[in-house]
């Protein structure tokens, strides 16, 4: 392939990633922007693999690492649970990271790779090399806690070093110190003196800045990763002379910081000290228990049959989905049992708070698999204030997002949290296995409300109880 017919394929591949992210907006639209991402990503392999850069001895390695890499995803796709996907795309993120670190480490031996530079040229593809690797260093280290917290094996609970804000500024300094050694270093075994130790910071300050955040802060975390990954993608576009790599990481990094920020917004916290790598201003992140507001009030359990006839009295109806859903993977009666409503002439709709379930978009995605109709799913903002006017509410495994604490509780660990009001509805039901806590770890009044019913079981189970009640 010739050297201008890759640039074309390139910049139709740069196109339909922006159509991709523009379709992933919506749900309605959701799927043609998966198609076009598949497409572009087909033409930028294919492209990169039969382009001009690629000798003919070099193509049998790629094909060689393509299939190896595709193996392991056809595996992962397979086998992965839908509630391991947060943890599974942690990891994803972290291989980012580690490919930008071996491409900075590989391009600096590289003789080749600053052959003919002029002094100026080789002290930007110098820059590069360590911006590179700082970014992907901390992706790599950052990206592997979050999958240790996201999947139990580390715990949820926020490490608080002492003074921890004054070491990750020593670190900082320390960086930009060995940044000028490795830019002066005279021979080649000197500037990776300078690399190793940035890199061993850069690992330290991922593991802390992910470490000091816990419970319900996560999702920021997970959001920001991504954007990481992105930058750390396009550090490597700079270093392999790929603008490609570089646009797509760019897309990345950006549409991943502007997700961060809406999930900033959506917890009621601080995008700077997100950034900065650890909440300042916002809610208290030590867990006192003696401090937090004990629940009062009686827990009144029903069975399905009761709750089957609270749904068949109710004129509106509004089913607020959580992680027990996904865990349950109750979405399809969920959807049996809102279409059975519908079609009785109940109001029913969603009311999906941005950060339920453990990734962005978690509930969309079961309720489009179900073929919940996307006009009766709404968002937290545009449905808070119909729970007054609501007959019964629905809360199928979901506990952090209901949490009234978030708002009567100053002390609460999600204090400040916005949630989903659903107390305020004449009868909400919870529907979970146990009195357990969620995520965040916190007792939940809603519970105890005089209001609220509780229909334990799995949610599945109990769902599929409820529909033989109600059709019969
Ligand atoms: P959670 O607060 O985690 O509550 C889920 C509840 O589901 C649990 O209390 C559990 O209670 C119940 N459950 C589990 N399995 C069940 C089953 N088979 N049947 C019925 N119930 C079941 O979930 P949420 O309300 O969706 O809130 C999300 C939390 O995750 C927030 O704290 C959020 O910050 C955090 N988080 C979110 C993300 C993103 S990006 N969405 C990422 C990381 C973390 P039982 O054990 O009693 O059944």
């Amino acid at each position: 392939m010739s050297e201008s017919l890759a640039t074309v394929s390139y910049i139709g591949a740069t196109i339909l990633f922006i159509l991709s992210l523009g379709g992933l907006s919506s749900p309605a639209t959701s799927r043609r922007g998966n198609l076009y991402g598949m497409i572009g990503m087909a033409l930028a392999v294919l492209a990169t693999v039969i382009g001009p850069r690629v000798t003919p001895a070099g193509i049998g390695w790629i094909i060689g690492a393509m299939a190896v890499g595709g193996s392991i995803g056809v595996i992962a796709a397979r086998t992965v649970q839908m509630t391991q996907m947060p943890e599974l795309v942690a990891l994803m993120h972290s291989l980012v990271g580690l490919a930008a670190c071996l491409v900075g480490f590989a391009s600096y031996i590289d003789p080749g790779s600053s052959l003919g530079l002029t002094s100026a040229e080789k002290a930007i593809h110098e820059v590069e090399v360590y911006l590179g690797i700082l970014i992907g260093a901390v992706t790599l280290s950052g990206s592997l806690i979050a999958f240790g917290k996201l999947s139990g094996k580390i715990g949820g609970k926020p490490l608080m070093l002492p003074g921890r804000h004054m070491l990750n500024l020593v670190g900082l300094l320390v960086v930009i110190y060995f940044g000028k050694v490795f830019m002066d270093a005279h021979s080649m075994s000197g500037g990776l003196v300078a690399l190793g130790v940035m890199t061993a910071i850069a690992l330290l300050f991922g593991i802390h800045m992910v470490m000091a955040i816990g419970g319900a802060d996560m999702p920021v975390v997970v959001s920001m990763l991504n954007s990481y990954s992105g930058w750390a993608a396009a550090a490597t576009g700079f270093m392999l002379n790929n603008d490609l790599l570089i646009v797509t990481g760019a897309l990345v990094g950006s549409s991943g910081a502007i997700l961060s920020y809406i999930m900033c917004q959506a917890m009621n916290r601080n995008f700077i000290s997100v950034i900065a790598g650890g909440f300042g201003g916002g809610a208290p992140v030590k867990v006192d228990a003696g401090a937090t507001a004990q629940p009062v009030g009686e827990v009144v359990p029903v069975n399905a049959q009761e709750t089957a006839e609270l749904l068949r009295e109710a004129k509106s109806v509004i089913i607020v989905p959580g992680y027990g859903m996904a865990v349950a993977q109750a979405q399809h009666t969920v959807y049996e049992i809102t279409k059975h409503l519908r079609e009785k002439g109940v109001n029913v709709r969603f009311g999906i708070h941005p950060v339920a379930g453990r990734m962005p978009g978690h509930m969309n995605v079961l309720l489009a698999e179900a073929r919940v109709p996307y006009d009766i799913v709404m968002e937290m903002d545009e449905i808070n204030e119909d729970f007054p006017e609501t007959d019964v509410t629905m809360v199928i495994g979901a506990n952090d997002i209901v949490n009234p604490s978030a708002q009567d509780d100053p002390n609460s660990p999600i204090a400040g949290m916005p949630v989903l009001e659903v107390w305020k509805a004449k009868t909400s039901i919870v529907m979970k296995r146990s009195m357990a806590s969620g995520y965040a770890g916190v007792d939940n009044p809603l519970f105890y409300k005089e209001n609220n019913r509780m229909l334990f079981g799995d949610a599945k189970k109990m769902l599929d109880e409820v529909l033989v009640a109600l059709k019969s």
